[in-house]
C-alpha cells in the first residue's frame, strides 16, 4: 500500500467512486480504490484507517449483487456507507432495505438529527437543514440495533444512520457531490473524527512512497517509456527518473506533426541539457509520416496510419535498446476503465493502449504509476518534480497532432503553414492575457483555397481557421469570444507573415454539432 495513512474505497459499480477518492485526497488522506471483492483478509493486512463503501446500481436484497461479509464491519475500521454501501451495511447488519414507490433523485432537503449531533458523529456541524444530493429508490427502512437514524428527508425515513461505538456510518445521499452542500464536512467529521487521520498526505509524500515502491518493483530492471511531451507522460518519466535514473530511456517519436518548436522544448527539458537523469532518446520521424500520409485525405484513415506508424518507429528504437523489463505509461485515473467481472462485480482495469502504444512488444510488466491520480494532481505533481510551469499547464493535444488540424491530405508546406499560424494564435492570445485553461485554442487549415490579392499581385492560397472553444470536460464545448482587435491582429500577423495563406476564418461552431478538432 502507498501510504501509512490510507482509506480505502471499495467500489460497488458507483458512478462516483472517482470523485470520492478525492475527496479523501483533498482532505489530506492518501486514498486507493479496490473492487468490491476484495477479501476482509486482505484489508487487515492493508490496515487502512477507514473503509469508504461506493453507491452502486444494484439492490442489496437481489441474489448475486455485489455484497460483502459482516467481518468487513467486525474488523474495527471505521466504515463509511453511501448510498448502495449504506444500504449493504443496514442489509448485512439486520436492518430492513426495501423498494420504494418513489424514486429520491437530484436536491434534497436534508434534516440532521437531533439538531446538535455528538462530537463523535459523521454528522456535527452539519447544519439542521441543508442541501444533499440524492440517487436512489431502495431505501432503509429499519436501522441495525445499535444504530440512531442522524438524518432524514422528506421521504427518507434513514438518510443518514451511524453507530459511534463500532465506528459504522452510513449516508443515503452522496456526500462527495458537489451538490451536496455539506458533503465536506461529512467527509472531514469521518476522516479526521472517526478514522483519526491526520491529514498529512501531500504530494511530497506521494512521490516518497511512489519512488520507494518503483525502486522494490523495478530493481535493477530496464524501463521504456513512450513520452509525448504531454502533461501525463513527461510527468511520470520525471516521476521514474527519480526513482531509477538512468535505467529509464524515453523515446520521443517527432512525427513532424508537433506545433511549432514543440520536439525542441520536449528536448530542452528532457534531453542531455535538461534538468532529469534518464536517457532521452529523439527520433525525428517526419519525413516517414509524410510519405505514409501523401495524398490520405480520409481523417480516420488519416490516424490509423499516424497510430501505425508510430507503433513501428517506437518498436524499431525499442528493438535497438535491446532487453527491456518494463514498459512505463502516463495512464491516470480518468484513463483507467471499469470493466464488469462475471456477476455485475467490478474489477478496475488499465487501458493500456493510451497514446497507441505497442501492446505487442514483450516486456514483463506495464507500470503505471500515475494511475491512481486525477489531472489536477498530476498537474501538482509535475510541478512538485521541477517540470516546468508551461509544460504542466499545457492545452491538451491530440496524438494524432496536427493530422487533425489539417483539413485533407497533409505536407509538409501545410504543416509548416498550420504550425506558424497556430504559433502566432497562441502568442496573441497570451499577449492579451486570455485565459486558456479552460479549451483548446488552435490554428487549423482548412483544404480552402481561394483568389486573393497581394501588393499587385493575385493569389490563390490557403485560408487557416483559427478555434479558440471553453469546454469543462471535452465532451461538449462552446466557441471562446475573442476580443475583435485580438482576432483583427491575428489576421494581419498570420497574413502577413505565414506564406501561403490569405484568408483568416473565426470558427463558431459549438460542440456539437462540431467536434472541436476539425479532422
Ligand atoms: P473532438 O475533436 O473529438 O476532441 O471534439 C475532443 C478532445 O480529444 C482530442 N482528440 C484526440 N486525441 N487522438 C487523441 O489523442 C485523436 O485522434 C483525437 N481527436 C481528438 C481533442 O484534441 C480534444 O481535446
Amino acid at each position: 500500500m502507498n501510504n501509512a495513512e490510507t482509506v480505502i474505497v471499495l467500489d460497488f459499480g458507483g458512478q462516483y467512486k472517482q470523485l470520492i477518492a478525492r475527496r479523501v485526497r483533498e482532505c489530506g488522506v492518501y486514498c486507493e480504490i479496490h473492487p468490491y471483492t476484495l477479501s476482509a483478509d486482505r484489508i487487515r493486512e492493508m490496515s487502512p484507517k477507514g473503509i469508504i463503501l461506493t453507491g452502486g446500481p444494484n439492490s442489496v436484497y437481489e441474489e448475486g449483487s455485489p455484497s460483502c461479509g459482516r467481518e468487513l464491519f467486525e474488523l474495527g475500521i471505521p466504515v463509511l456507507g453511501i448510498c448502495y454501501g449504506s444500504q449493504l451495511m443496514a442489509y448485512v447488519l439486520g436492518g430492513e432495505v426495501r423498494h420504494a414507490d418513489v424514486s429520491e433523485y437530484g436536491h434534497t432537503e436534508l434534516y440532521v438529527m437531533p439538531e446538535d449531533p455528538a462530537d463523535s458523529s459523521i454528522m456535527k456541524d452539519v447544519s439542521g437543514r441543508s442541501i444533499c444530493w440524492m440517487s436512489h429508490t431502495d431505501r432503509i427502512f429499519s436501522v441495525p440495533s445499535g444504530f440512531e437514524t442522524t438524518a432524514r428527508t422528506d421521504v427518507c425515513p434513514v438518510a443518514a444512520m451511524e453507530d459511534r461505538e463500532r465506528k459504522l456510518f452510513a449516508v443515503q445521499f452522496h456526500p462527495e457531490v458537489e451538490h451536496t452542500q455539506e458533503g465536506m464536512k461529512i467527509f472531514r467529521n469521518f476522516l479526521y473524527g472517526a478514522c483519526g487521520c491526520s491529514g498529512s498526505w501531500k504530494m511530497s509524500s506521494f512521490i516518497e512512497t511512489s519512488v520507494r515502491e518503483l525502486k522494490e518493483k523495478i530493481g535493477t530492471g530496464q524501463v521504456l517509456l513512450g513520452l509525448s511531451g504531454g502533461v501525463d507522460s513527461s510527468v511520470a518519466a520525471a516521476l521514474l527518473s527519480r526513482a531509477v535514473g538512468r535505467q529509464l530511456t524515453c523515446v520521443f517519436v517527432d512525427h513532424g506533426l508537433l506545433r511549432k518548436n514543440e520536439a525542441d522544448e520536449v528536448e530542452a527539458v528532457f534531453g542531455k541539457k535538461g534538468d532529469f537523469d534518464l536517457n532521452f532518446v529523439r527520433v525525428n520521424a517526419a519525413e516517414r509520416f509524410y510519405l505514409k500520409l501523401a495524398g490520405v485525405t480520409d481523417p480516420e484513415m488519416k490516424r490509423k496510419i499516424i497510430g501505425a506508424e508510430f507503433i513501428s518507429v517506437f518498436s524499431e528504437e525499442a528493438a535497438k535498446l535491446g532487453k527491456t523489463d518494463f514498459l512505463a505509461q502516463g495512464t491516470i485515473y480518468p484513463d483507467v476503465v471499469e470493466s464488469g467481472a462475471g456477476n455485475g462485480g467490478a474489477v478496475i482495469k488499465s487501458h493500456h493502449n493510451v497514446g497507441g502504444l505497442p501492446d505487442h512488444l514483450d516486456f514483463k510488466e506495464v507500470i503505471e504509476p500515475l494511475r491512481m491520480l486525477f489531472k489536477d494532481e498530476v498537474r501538482s505533481l509535475g510541478l512538485e518534480l521541477g517540470l516546468p510551469r508551461k509544460l504542466v499547464y499545457r492545452q491538451p493535444f491530440p496524438g494524432p497532432g496536427l493530422g487533425v488540424r489539417i483539413v485533407g491530405d497533409i505536407t509538409a508546406e501545410k504543416v509548416r503553414i498550420v504550425q506558424e499560424a497556430d504559433a502566432i494564435f497562441r502568442q496573441e492570445l497570451d499577449r492579451a492575457g486570455i485565459d486558456t485553461g479552460k479549451g483548446q485554442f488552435f490554428a487549423a487549415l482548412t483544404n480552402m483555397r481561394s483568389v486573393g490579392v497581394m501588393g499587385d499581385g493575385r493569389t490563390y492560397d490557403y485560408a487557416v481557421a483559427l478555434r479558440g472553444v471553453l469546454t469543462n470536460d471535452f465532451m461538449t464545448a462552446s466557441a471562446c469570444e475573442i476580443p475583435w482587435d485580438v482576432l483583427q491582429t491575428c489576421m494581419n500577423r498570420i497574413i502577413g507573415e505565414v506564406g501561403g495563406v490569405n484568408r483568416v476564418f473565426y470558427d463558431l461552431t459549438r460542440k456539437s454539432p462540431g467536434t472541436i478538432e476539425l479532422e
